[in-house]
């Protein structure tokens, strides 16, 4: 079933066809998947999940299918990323399939209908189930520290936890907010607000290891909920497209998981980690927990396996983890670090 649309959706412009499939999540089409094997149940920062495969930010940005997603079988969904102001984003088109290589390059510059209607929607009919926000800046801003701490205060009420996105290679000037000295005063300014919310932090997946080691110290003293370990690539890792943005997909699964790894040590495991970049099989999101993830995160791997990737990921994983004669996901997160 899934090829056939997959077929037709692969003919029309990637934008649309996410559009379209968006649409028909909120028409309630998508498939239904909730039964977890208990052996997948886990904490991370203290938030219990029914498994560990979370979908990451940026296919659900204004919160119009986070309890379609949450019924396909993810254990948590990241809604966002939500910019204080609403914005449109760059100029069309700015999402591209590499079909080969099971990529996608995009350049959508944090379109989305502001903070407050994503808020609206979600508290007017929250799902059961871990929602986080994934927070942003809007592309004009002039001040960016009191963006994030705006949009911190306007979810605090209905986010399972906080994503802090400084890692977007699609706004200008963005990723400079993970050097130390601005990123500790971000952090002290965000926690400022958060109450009791655990708030995480997303980084990019190209930094060398004194950036590595400076976003860990700055994280473990500024007392962040963990990190989230990657978005896009600026890298183009062999795949050959002249089109400018940020690399997702296949590609991304080797170097996100190398600074994963990197981050579990720079941080003595002493900092949960979510792992994103490439996850399509249960094979990758098991590479991830033993790099250091406790949970994991995908997209571009629902765009080419389709819905019922959720669901094979969650059964590969729970036979690897009972192959290797494991009884709970902690047992091996940061085991290959
Ligand atoms: C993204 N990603 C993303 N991340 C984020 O923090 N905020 C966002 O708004 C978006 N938007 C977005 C749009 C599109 C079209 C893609 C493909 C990706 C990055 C995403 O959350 C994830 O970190 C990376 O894509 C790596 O995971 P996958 O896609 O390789 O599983």
């Amino acid at each position: 079933m899934f090829d056939l649309i997959r077929s037709a959706l692969f003919r029309i412009d990637p934008e649309r066809a996410h559009e379209l499939t968006i649409t028909a999540l909120e028409w309630g089409l998508g498939p239904r998947d909730r039964l977890d094997d208990p052996l997948l149940a886990t904490t991370i920062a203290g938030i219990q999940l029914p498994n560990p495969v979370g979908l990451a930010a940026g296919f659900d940005k204004d919160a119009r299918v986070p309890g379609a997603m949450l019924r396909l079988g993810f254990g948590f969904v990241e809604v966002g990323t939500v910019t204080p102001r609403p914005q449109v984003g760059n100029a069309k088109p700015r999402i591209f399939r590499l079909v080969a290589d099971k990529a996608v390059i995009n350049r959508l510059g944090f379109n989305n209908g502001g903070v407050a209607a994503a808020v609206a929607r979600l508290g007017a009919k929250r799902p059961t189930g871990v929602i986080g926000l994934n927070i942003g800046a809007n592309k004009d801003s002039v001040d960016r520290v009191a963006d994030y701490v705006a949009g911190t205060i306007a979810v605090r009420n209905v986010a399972d936890y906080i994503t802090v996105n400084i890692s977007s290679p699609n706004t200008p000037g963005l990723r400079g907010l993970q050097d130390p000295g601005e990123l500790t005063a971000l952090i002290a300014a965000v926690l400022g607000e958060a109450r009791r919310v655990p708030v995480f932090v997303k980084v990019a997946p190209d930094l060398d290891h004194d950036a590595i080691d400076g976003i860990a110290r700055v994280a473990l003293d500024g007392k962040v909920a963990g990190l989230i370990v990657s978005n896009t690539t600026l890298a183009r890792p062999d795949v050959a497209s002249p089109e400018g943005g940020g690399l997702s997909g296949a590609p991304l699964f080797a170097p996100s998981t190398e600074v994963l790894r990197a981050f579990a040590r720079a941080t003595g495991k002493a900092l949960p980690l979510i792992g994103a970049g490439g996850v399509a099989t249960g094979a990758h999101a098991y590479a991830k927990l033993r790099a250091g993830a406790s949970a994991v995160q995908l997209y571009t791997g629902l765009v080419y396996g389709g819905p019922g990737t959720v669901g094979q990921i969650k059964i590969d994983l729970a036979n690897l983890l009972r192959r290797d004669g494991f009884a709970a996901v902690a047992d091996v997160v940061g085991l290959d670090a």
